[in-house]
């Protein structure tokens, strides 16, 4: 796959390595949100179909992504945060149950459930990262099998982490939340897109992403994947549009106590958004088209050199298997300064995050080795 640096807009005159913070637009995503916005010019010319038909592509579209047989296995949310308050609100939990979560996790996969487990008693067991420069992805994932056990009823996590890529061993984590009988809901707002993900494999119980970053869409629209287990789960809100029979719009006042099939309850109210829903349509199906296979490997031999020259120059990056190429942090050595790297970085017009005690680089497919190659001048010069 080459570089579709050709289908953004970037300036020019940065080097931009922070999708992780927020992808930029494809043209033809901006494109898909100006012909939304000027459809309202015309009311009359967004019928009562409308309402529905871009919503269910999109789900098709995001259910091809992630390998799901039925699209109404997948809904249109406007946030993390809201795609994991519908798990919580279904969550069976009990004094002395747990719930476990990754240390430094994003708040958004955090938050709901120390509400639930304050009201239950329960607990939040949260595995931080060990204390160690080598080996550290690899220790982590057997620290977060070895805490479930049979009072753990969630495993919460990212399939990488937010602010270092460590990649997560979801297959041995799945396979443990079977034996103890719990529940995984993964955050894979910082890998899909970049990394394949395969419900039909994985059997998430949620799968929740935000659009505006690996996904490629814009701000306030995300996507869900919920598994049987919350097929007959309660909806954090009741609104029209997701219960049985609501296309028919003069039948409304005749309310309906069914909802759409599938895990269509979930869907957030006003989800035909007439501006968001096509952009975040035409981004998926460009990444479907692309292939997350085809992305993951561009970005693998995007990052592998640049890595081995940084880590010669001292800085500790974690070890192939455990972290990924679309998003990676650059700990430093003792020799380092971060202010220094921050100001040479700054004045290179090169711009990354900075999470915890590392540098976030994460690149995508509008990047190539002329930006990496940026990015390993500044940290290296002297
Ligand atoms: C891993 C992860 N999840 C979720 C979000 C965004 O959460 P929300 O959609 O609830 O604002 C971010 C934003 O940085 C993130 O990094």
């Amino acid at each position: 796959m080459d570089c579709k640096k050709k289908e953004f807009n970037l300036d020019s005159n940065i080097t931009y390595l922070n999708c992780a913070y927020m992808s930029p637009l494809m043209s033809s995503v901006e494109e898909a949100g100006i012909i939304g916005i000027k459809k309202k010019r015309q009311p009359n010319i967004i019928s009562g179909e409308d309402f529905f038909s871009e919503s269910d592509k999109l789900r098709e579209e995001f259910s091809k992504l992630i390998n799901s047989e039925q699209r109404n296995q997948c809904v249109v949310i406007p946030s993390v945060s809201y795609g994991m308050a519908n798990v919580a609100n279904n969550l069976k939990l009990e004094k002395g149950d747990n719930i476990i979560v990754v240390g430094e996790q994003f708040p958004s996969n955090v938050y709901p459930w120390m509400e639930v487990a304050q009201k239950a008693e329960a607990e939040i067991k949260t595995i931080s990262p060990p204390d160690t420069k080598t080996g550290r992805g690899e220790l982590w994932n057997k620290q977060i099998l070895d805490s479930i056990d049979e009072r753990t009823k969630l495993v919460a996590c990212g399939h990488i982490h937010w602010a270092d890529g460590t990649i997560f061993d979801l297959r041995s984590i799945r396979q443990k939340t079977y034996e103890v009988g719990a529940w995984l809901a993964v955050d894979a707002t910082q890998s899909l897109g970049a990394l394949p993900f395969d419900v039909q494999q994985l059997k998430p119980d949620a799968l929740i992403a935000a659009g505006y970053k690996s996904l490629m869409g814009p701000y306030s629209i995300g996507m869900a994947y919920y598994g049987s287990a919350l097929s007959d789960g309660n909806p954090i809100e009741q609104n029209w549009i997701n219960r049985f029979e609501s296309e028919n719009f003069s039948n409304l006042i005749n309310y309906n106590e069914h909802y759409q099939p599938g895990a269509l309850r979930y869907e957030v109210g006003e989800h035909s958004n007439f501006i968001l829903v096509p952009m975040m349509l035409e981004a998926i199906k460009k990444l479907n088209e692309w292939k997350p296979e085809n992305i993951q490997q561009y970005l693998i031999d995007l990052v592998e050199k640049p890595i081995s020259i940084l880590r010669k120059s001292g800085f500790i990056i974690e070890e192939t298997k455990y972290r990924a190429s679309n998003l990676f942090g650059i700990r430093l050595a003792e020799h380092h300064q971060m202010n220094e790297l921050k100001a040479k970085l700054l004045e290179s017009n090169i711009i990354v995050s900075y999470r915890g005690d590392a540098i976030r680089v994460s690149p995508n497919i509008y990047n190539d080795s002329n930006d990496l190659n940026k990015l390993v001048q500044a940290l290296t010069s002297n």
